[in-house]
């Protein structure tokens, strides 16, 4: 019988295999696994070659695991001489082969979480990963879950399934949730100067989670245990999500009011203490902020309460589409032009400026809805090549120039340096939804959100 099995996590106390972990991370003799090479895996993997880690990179995407041992990356904030640097050096082994997991000392978890059709949380990508991982593991190794998730996902869904297979978690392995806090395409914040948050499913699982995220990341902030840690990212992305609700429906207001939003806006954050500015556009992008509120207020379902700020603040960034089209056919209206049959030009389709990720981007919303009102579509958008919308399969064709003909273009995304004087020469109205033209003008009307 395990004389640990009953015991609460808190006096459990790591087998002789899983104590010597943290001297071997401070040594760096320790190996890193790293599962999911995508905008999270991939600069983890590499914050770690960096610093002389030896990394094992495990993904299912045959391409992916082609385009890595190439020496080319496939994600916009790292660059494929770092790559081919750290695979010709040997210091970074890519594969599809979770049986290479068994040299690795840490296994960190970075695959997607996102929503199912229901838009509940779709668990069938860590379950997956961990089922792959469970014929590889061995005593002495820790496993760090990092995809975004509901508070208990550690505990509930990695805990039981790794002890099903006969290992103590605490005694013989150790299990953490650490929250990934990147911000693809931002230049101040990277993996070495963004505090890490790290929750442990024992004590010594968030010393040790600690001791390898310490090697990449300056600060390391530990909480008490896994739950903490997975509801601390929650709240992170239920806060944006939240004040981008609210701006977005004061957008809504001013725009019935006839008033500039972003001047108010801007006008409020001189206020140099109680205010933040947050600021309105065409609905919420990305894989993280408007999916990742939706896993707390599920949970919080499943307990029979409804989390009233994340649904509201839900509801209000899914009608901006909605505003937008509306502010189409206003504009179009002042010019005697009807929806139907107009050439309208979209400025920006990615879900952020300086990024070509089209996931969740509220672009792809407006677009099916202008077409489905007969407008005829083009795009341009230096970050990304190709736009197929999602639920019709529609694919859009790309406008080389400003100059198509355009009755109105509408700015749906601000990349940064885009140069928009040729726009405001040619087409006649200009609907910019995230305030990139301020301060320019041209021949062009332009209308606000
Ligand atoms: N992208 C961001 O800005 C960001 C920021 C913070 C947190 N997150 C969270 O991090 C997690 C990963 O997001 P991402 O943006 O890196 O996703 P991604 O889609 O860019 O990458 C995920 C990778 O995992 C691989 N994969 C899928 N299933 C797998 C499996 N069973 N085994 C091994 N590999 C598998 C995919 O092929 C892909 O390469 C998500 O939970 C996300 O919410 C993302």
């Amino acid at each position: 019988m395990n004389p640990h099995a009953s015991a609460p996590a808190s006096s459990l106390t790591p087998g002789p295999e899983l104590s010597k972990l943290p001297e071997r991370l401070a040594r760096r003799e320790a190996t890193v696994g790293i599962i999911g090479l995508g905008y999270v895996g991939l600069p983890l993997a590499m914050a770690f070659c960096e610093e002389g880690v030896r990394v094992i990179g495990i993904d299912v995407s045959p391409r992916k695991i082609a385009t890595l041992n190439a020496g080319k990356s496939d994600v916009e904030d790292i660059p494929s001489a770092q790559v081919a640097k750290h695979i010709d050096s040997k210091r970074f082994l890519v594969s599809a082969d979770f049986a290479a997991l068994a040299a690795a000392d840490t296994i960190s978890i970075c695959v997607p979480t996102p929503l199912s059709k229901s838009r509940d949380p779709d668990m069938s990508y860590i379950v997956s990963a961990l089922e792959s991982i469970l014929p590889h593991m061995r005593k002495g190794q820790l496993l760090v879950l990092e995809s975004t998730t509901y508070p208990g996902t550690t505990r509930e869904v990695m805990l039981p399934r790794i002890e099903e297979r006969g290992f103590k978690v605490g005694v013989d392995v150790g299990l953490a949730f650490s929250p990934e806090r990147i911000d693809p395409g931002n230049k101040k914040y990277g993996v070495r100067n963004t505090p890490k948050v790290v929750g442990g499913c024992t004590p010594f699982a968030t010393e040790a989670s600690g001791a390898l995220y310490g090697l990449v990341c300056d600060h390391v902030v530990r909480v008490d245990g896994a739950d903490t840690a997975e509801i601390v990212k929650l709240l992170e992305n239920t806060f944006r999500a939240v004040n981008i609700g609210l701006v977005n429906e004061i957008a809504i207001v001013c725009a019935k009011l006839g008033i500039d939003v972003w001047q108010v806006v801007e006008a409020a954050a001189t206020k140099p203490f109680g205010f933040m500015p947050f600021y309105p556009g065409p609905g919420l992008g990305g894989h993280c902020i408007p999916i990742d509120p939706l896993y707390l207020s599920w949970k919080l379902r499943t307990l029979n309460y409804n989390v009233r700020f994340i649904e509201l603040a839900d509801e209000v960034n899914r009608s901006m589409p909605d505003h937008v089209v509306t502010r189409v056919t206003d504009v179009l209206n002042e010019r005697g032009k009807a929806v139907k049959g107009s050439r309208i030009l979209l400025v920006g389709m990615a879900y952020k400026g300086g990024v070509g990720d089209l996931r969740e981007s509220p672009a792809l919303d407006v677009a099916e809805k202008l077409l489905d009102r007969g407008a005829t579509l083009a795009f341009r958008d230096d970050h990304v090549g190709k736009v197929v919308l999602e639920h019709s399969g529609r694919e859009l064709s790309r406008a080389e120039g400003w100059n198509g003909g355009f009755d109105l273009a509408v700015i749906l995304t601000a990349h940064p340096g885009t140069d928009y004087r040729g726009l405001l020469e040619t087409v006649p109205d200009i609907l910019d939804t995230r305030n990139a033209l301020r301060g320019q003008s041209g021949r062009a009307a332009v209308h606000r959100l």
